[in-house]
């Protein structure tokens, strides 16, 4: 049996489909064109973001039965069009999650301290200590929407920065966020009161743009957003003209609605605007989990016909 794999996967994940005798063909950087073509034969396949799996493609997949996610969001596979075809969908959603939380840390910081700008001000030879005056995060308050396994971490880690931390989770109950010494608030409490707002939830309907005009209109002047989860969860275009006219004091995306995104984005033309390209989970440790994870689903599926989500 052939796995196909079309994202950059660690040496430790292909080991492991080696070994239990499964064919591996590494195609990365495949147009769909391509890939229609290569999925055709192949019985498996592991992708991270990079790859789309429309319905088109699922359709000319012809002997295709399981389809690994080495890493968490699903929002690049065509769930109804694999489900039509009986084709097993898995993820491994834990692998990187420490790595995503610290990543969200890593961007808030940034922001707060100008980090990347005072950097590149200084490699420019400049020295301009008055223009880099940053903003404590002790004693901030920290607004999560999505308290699921990263908005987790990320609440926990913020708790010992000494930052308040409320949360916006309609699927969690209050006496589970107050566990977790989270205040549970409505979404517009959340932006109301937030010197920070951080976004850790699927892209879905639901969610697409869940940041947008009228949202940031809601929030504190001032305030500092960060997207470590999903492009399209926030409205760029609309993030833009919030920055623009200062009630977005600083905006921090390791993803976009198009990745890669144009070379022209008008965020990149503000100088408050961080961001990093997705490398929330481009970490060793989550890279070599998730191999890990994706590797051994695919097998315990396809040689043993064991269905496994790690
Ligand atoms: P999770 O499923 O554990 O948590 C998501 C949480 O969002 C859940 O608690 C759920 O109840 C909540 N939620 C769902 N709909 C909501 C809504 N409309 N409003 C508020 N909350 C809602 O997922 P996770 O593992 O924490 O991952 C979160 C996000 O991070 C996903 O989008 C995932 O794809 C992304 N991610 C990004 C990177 C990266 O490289 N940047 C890495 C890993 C995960
Ligand atoms: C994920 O959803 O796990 C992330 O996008 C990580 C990735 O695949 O790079």
């Amino acid at each position: 049996m052939k796995v196909l794999v079309t994202d950059p996967l660690l040496p430790e994940g292909l080991e492991i489909l080696k070994k239990a005798g499964l064919e591996v063909e590494e195609r990365v950087g495949l147009s769909p064109e391509e890939l229609k073509e290569a999925i055709r034969e192949a019985d498996g396949i592991i992708i991270r973001s990079g790859t789309k799996l429309t319905a088109e493609i699922i359709e000319a997949a012809e002997r295709l039965k399981v389809i690994a996610r080495a890493g968490t969001g699903l929002d690049n596979v065509d769930l109804e069009a694999a489900s039509r075809r009986g084709i097993v969908v898995m993820n491994c959603p834990g692998g990187n999650t420490n790595s995503a939380a610290e990543h969200t840390l890593a961007l808030m910081f940034a922001m707060a301290r100008n980090v990347p700008q005072a950097m590149a001000s200084l490699k420019a030879g400049r020295w301009e200590r008055k223009k880099f005056l940053g903003r404590e995060l002790m004693g901030k308050t920290l607004g999560i929407i999505g308290l699921g396994r990263i908005g987790s971490v990320v609440a926990e880690r913020a708790q010992g920065l000494k930052m308040k931390v409320i949360a916006y989770d309609p699927y969690v109950t209050p006496e589970r966020a107050s566990e977790m010494g989270v205040e549970l608030v409505s979404l517009d409490e959340l932006y109301a009161r937030s010197d920070i707002i951080t976004v850790h939830v699927p892209l879905m309907k639901e969610t697409y743009h869940l940041l947008n005009a009228e949202s940031f209109a809601k929030m504190k002047d001032g305030v500092l957003v960060i997207n470590c989860a999903r492009g399209g969860i926030v409205d760029e275009r609309a993030l833009y003209e919030a920055m623009k006219s200062g009630k977005v004091a600083g905006a921090a995306l390791d993803v976009f609605e198009k990745e890669p995104p144009d070379p022209d984005h008008p965020l990149f033309s503000l100088e408050n605007f961080v961001c990093t390209p997705h490398l929330g989970a481009s970490t060793l440790e989550a890279q070599k989990n998730v191999a890990v994870a994706a590797a051994s689903q695919v097998v315990d599926f396809l040689v043993h016909g064991v269905v496994r989500n790690a």
